[in-house]
């Protein structure tokens, strides 16, 4: 839903938005391949929670899906009972399962 539009529906950089982006998004089953065989799950959450900058997704302040996985993004949970760092944390770790369990040998 926030990702293949410029990675693509087989996370291999050819979304629909290719054409419009300077850099051409990296195919992300290659991850793990690019280094050494190890997939780098905490780059990786870096690189969707905004602490890794990466131009394409936007600034932090302002990352291309929004909200969705900013640890204190407070209006977004207003009056919600959840524990909102908790509750993001988890959003981001199944998300990045998802290219995790994609990864060639
Ligand atoms: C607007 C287009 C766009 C969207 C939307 C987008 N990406 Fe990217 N992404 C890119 C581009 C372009 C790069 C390569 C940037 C570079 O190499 O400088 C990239 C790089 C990456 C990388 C590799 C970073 C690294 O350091 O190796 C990962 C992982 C990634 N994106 C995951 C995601 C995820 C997960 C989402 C959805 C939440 C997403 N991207 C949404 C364009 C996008």
């Amino acid at each position: 839903m926030h990702c293949a539009i410029c990675h693509g529906m087989d996370t291999k950089g050819n979304g629909p938005y290719l054409s419009s982006l300077k850099v051409t998004p990296p195919d992300l089953t290659l991850i793990a391949k690019d280094n050494a065989g190890a997939f780098p799950a905490d780059h990786i959450i870096d690189v969707i929670d905004g602490r890794a900058q990466v131009t394409s997704h936007g600034s932090r302040d302002m990352p291309i899906w929004g909200d969705r996985y900013a640890i204190g993004a407070a209006e977004h949970f207003a009056g919600s009972p959840y524990d909102q760092e908790a509750y993001i944390r988890g959003r981001v770790l199944i998300l990045v399962d998802y290219p995790r369990r994609i990864q060639q040998k």
